[in-house]
């Protein structure tokens, strides 16, 4: 589909890999993604960011982290600031990941302060939105995804939306094997982009990125992002195995 949006293959570790197993997993990706025509994230563990960091400067990797805090500093002990990663030179973080709202008490609320938080120390950010089982059963998939959506960018500028990625992860096909199918995700991509339009003005919802996650593999790639509104892919487990990650890569590139 003739558009000029960039195309992001971005992988979500989440709490997999050591700092060890960071190092052999990147010395791989490396050269199996360096012909890749789409740009490619990967989102390492906190502890794997500065290694990340320094073994891909000059490749074509860029890195990101799973979650920041919104508060610049202080006493929020655990948490990880804008600035502490922009210091480190990563260039991307999640928010929203639909594990985050599930096990951590995050919030449409909290969604949107970190993804402010992150914005305004020049982080790019993927934010995350979906609905799970029961809410597609109810039929409330498309308002709850919109709903998810505006929170999360109240307060971001039309300056600063070419910052932003919008992934659409739907909660059931999440380390389920369970993929929406390639007309499912390009009817919520679709109602995204039709939001942007909204907030924002039709020509710049036509440059924002969205993103399908959800148990996207080398097999299901290229029909998911041969949709007219899925512009990349949030990866989880097909990202922790070189292999399977540039498959997916190259089906972007093509
Ligand atoms: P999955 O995870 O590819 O393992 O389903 C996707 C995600 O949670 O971002």
């Amino acid at each position: 589909m003739e558009n000029n949006r960039k195309t992001i293959i971005a992988g979500n570790w989440k709490m997999n890999k050591t700092t060890t197993e960071a190092v052999e997993l990147i010395d791989a990706l490396i050269p199996a993604v360096a012909d890749a025509q789409c740009e490619v994230v990967i989102c390492t563990p906190f502890t794997a960011l500065a290694t990340a960091v320094e073994k891909t400067r000059g490749t074509n990797i860029h890195v990101g982290a799973q979650n920041v805090h919104f508060e610049q500093s202080g006493a929020f002990t655990g948490e990880i600031s804008a600035e502490m990663l922009v210091d480190l030179g990563v260039e991307y973080v999640i928010t929203g990941h639909s594990e985050r709202r599930q096990y951590f008490a995050e919030t449409d609320e909290t969604v949107n302060k970190r993804t402010l938080a992150a914005l305004n120390a020049g982080l790019k950010v993927l934010v995350c939105v979906g609905e799970n089982l029961e809410q597609r059963e109810q039929g409330v998939t498309e308002e709850l995804v919109r709903l998810q959506t505006k929170i999360a960018l109240q307060g971001v500028t039309k300056e600063q939306l070419p910052q932003v990625v919008i992934a659409y992860e739907p909660v059931w096909a999440i380390g389920t094997g369970k993929t929406a199918t390639s007309d499912q995700a390009q009817e919520v991509c679709g109602c995204i982009r039709q939001l942007l339009g909204e907030l924002y003005g039709e020509d710049t919802a036509q440059t924002v990125t969205i993103q399908y996650g959800g148990s996207m593999n080398p097999a299901n790639a290229e029909e998911l992002l041969g949709k007219p509104d899925v512009d990349g892919g949030l990866i989880g487990g097909a990202s922790l195995k070189a292999d399977a990650f540039a498959s997916i890569v190259a089906a972007a590139s093509r």
